[in-house]
């Protein structure tokens, strides 16, 4: 019978090729973290860090982002002193329908002319933002908040939840939620009949706007809640221009991988410090590879409530 000695050095060759792969499958491990929890009212919540490349999605090539394209826009960003103002300042109801409507413009609600006849209607299915997901994400923001930002509306009915949770908290009494829509619906509108349907076409146009207006009035929540008919992108821009800086942000919008993107972007960079950006429709892969893509350019965590909603924390910096 042979026996098979190893030579020293070749023991240690193979103990340094072993440890080598167990750090490799350690590496693989964490560069794609995903922490799942039940919180105590069984929402299993999930926190993903620094996604490199989920394999769901496409390679993202870092040399083109946003900041290239949008050069002056976030040329603002980096001055330290301007950056050192935006929490000093949220802006009143009064104060932004002056600013959108004009100095002397009558209470866009009082003088609503109803030309459609429109009467409210709760009955939009797809809405995931419930008020008790969005009292949860309230506890998440570290300061008061004042002005919450909804970016697509619709008719309305995520953004009732939203103004009804702030009207119930005792502390939040006296906010703003602007609702930024188009109300002209996103592709999904117009490539699927039954959603078309609910844009409520009349002359060729949607007027899901007037039923937008219709369900707030209904709502009772005529002195909180006021409509920005642009695009998301405009509005961002506005935002900034006018240095109206919220708390909260609810992406709802697009839909579209690049231009969801785009829109994160440029809703992270006038969102507060302490505060949060929230968006819906995580099992879409377009909003889903483009928030990946997003945390991982900018070195952020994702946490992820049940199969739709997803928040991105603003930490305050070291
Ligand atoms: C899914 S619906 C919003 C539903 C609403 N958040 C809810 O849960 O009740 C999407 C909305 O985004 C709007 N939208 C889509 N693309 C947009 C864009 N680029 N700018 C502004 N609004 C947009 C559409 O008009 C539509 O009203």
């Amino acid at each position: 019978m042979k026996t098979y000695q190893l030579k020293r050095s070749t023991k240690l060759g193979i103990s340094l090729l072993l440890v080598f792969i167990v750090i490799n499958i350690a590496v693989k491990l964490f560069s794609s973290l995903e922490l799942t929890a039940k919180s105590p009212d069984n929402v299993e919540t999930s926190i993903i860090t620094h996604h490199k490349q989920h394999p769901d999605c496409a390679p993202f090539d870092r040399r083109i982002t946003p900041r290239h394209l949008f050069q002056s826009y976030f040329s603002i960003q980096q001055d330290s002193k301007w950056l050192a103002k935006p929490t000093l300042h949220s802006p009143t109801f009064q104060e932004i329908h002056r600013l959108l409507f004009g100095l002397s413009a009558p209470n866009i609600y009082a003088t609503w002319p109803n030309y459609f006849k429109q009467k409210s209607d709760s009955t939009y299915p797809h809405t995931s933002l419930s008020q008790s997901i969005f009292e949860k994400l309230t506890e998440e923001v570290d300061i008061p908040i004042r002005f919450v930002v909804e970016v697509g509306s619709f008719m309305g009915k995520s953004a009732i939840n939203i103004g009804k949770v702030l009207l119930q908290s005792q502390f939040n009494q006296n906010y703003v939620l602007l609702c930024i829509d188009t109300w002209l619906g996103g592709l999904e509108h117009w490539v699927q009949d039954d959603l078309r349907e609910m844009m409520g076409m009349a002359y060729g146009r949607p007027i899901v706007y007037e039923q937008f207006i219709a369900n707030i009035i209904a709502s009772n929540l005529t002195d909180h809640v006021l409509p920005y008919s642009t695009t998301s992108l405009l509005g961002a821009r506005f935002l900034l221009e006018k240095k109206l800086f919220p708390q909260i942000i609810y992406l709802d919008s697009a839909h579209l991988q690049g231009e969801t993107y785009i829109e994160l972007e440029l809703y992270w960079s006038i969102l507060q410090t302490g505060g949060i950006l929230v968006g819906d429709d995580w099992d879409w892969k377009a909003v889903r590879c483009d928030v990946l893509i997003f945390i991982d350019s900018n070195q952020l965590n994702v946490t992820v409530l049940s199969t739709k909603t997803w928040f991105i924390k603003k930490q305050k910096r070291a």
